[in-house]
């Protein structure tokens, strides 16, 4: 899955609070997995708002739906995500979260990945994701950070949150 240990509740619950969501009219989860930023976003959730989330293994997007049944799970890939909201009827998003493991993708992808969320985000909309502390000082760390500022108006750094293995941080980004 590309990553080093599912992600804890913790750094999930500060994705979420990162993310602003007490506002947000649709929020959209990449990469979700096995569930962990699924389960604590479908309860953070406010009322009204929808939720939908594009994970491209087929058999996870299966499982997650089956868990979490009020939540759009769309088989599908980070690379198209208007595409998918537009052909199931969902409306753009204010708030992007994702899982999706950036260390293993090319710099190509990476980039293209990042224009598309940014493209498909509301104008002022909100894109938070994480990485591992340690490894961002790498190179492929720093060639994601150097993307992410290359994309968005706006890139902020969270606190570290120790109470993950390995310890990460969150990078808010605003379009
Ligand atoms: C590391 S897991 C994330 C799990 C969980 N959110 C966590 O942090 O523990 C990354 C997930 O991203 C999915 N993924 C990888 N590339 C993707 C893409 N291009 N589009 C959608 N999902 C993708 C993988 O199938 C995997 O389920």
């Amino acid at each position: 899955m590309g990553a080093i240990w599912p992600s804890s509740p913790a750094l999930a619950e500060e994705m979420v609070r990162s993310a602003d969501i007490a506002t947000t009219r649709c929020i959209v989860e990449l990469g979700p997995g096995t569930g962990v930023f699924t389960k604590k976003i479908a309860a953070m959730l406010p009322e009204g708002t929808t939720f939908a989330a594009i994970e491209r293994d087929v058999t996870l997007a299966q499982q997650v739906a089956g868990m979490f049944p009020t939540v759009r799970v769309i088989a599908g890939c980070a690379t198209e995500i208007s595409r998918h909201l537009r052909e199931a009827s969902l409306p753009t998003p204010d708030t992007i979260l994702s899982g999706l493991p950036w260390a293993v993708f090319p710099d190509a992808l990476q980039s293209r990945i990042l224009e598309e969320i940014h493209a498909t985000l509301n104008p002022g909309g909100t894109f938070a994701t994480f990485a591992y502390y340690g490894p961002h000082r790498l190179k492929s760390g720093r060639r994601f950070s150097d993307n992410l500022k290359s994309v968005f108006s706006s890139v902020e750094k969270s606190p570290i949150i120790l109470n993950n293995f390995p310890p990460a941080f969150i990078y808010r980004c605003k379009r």
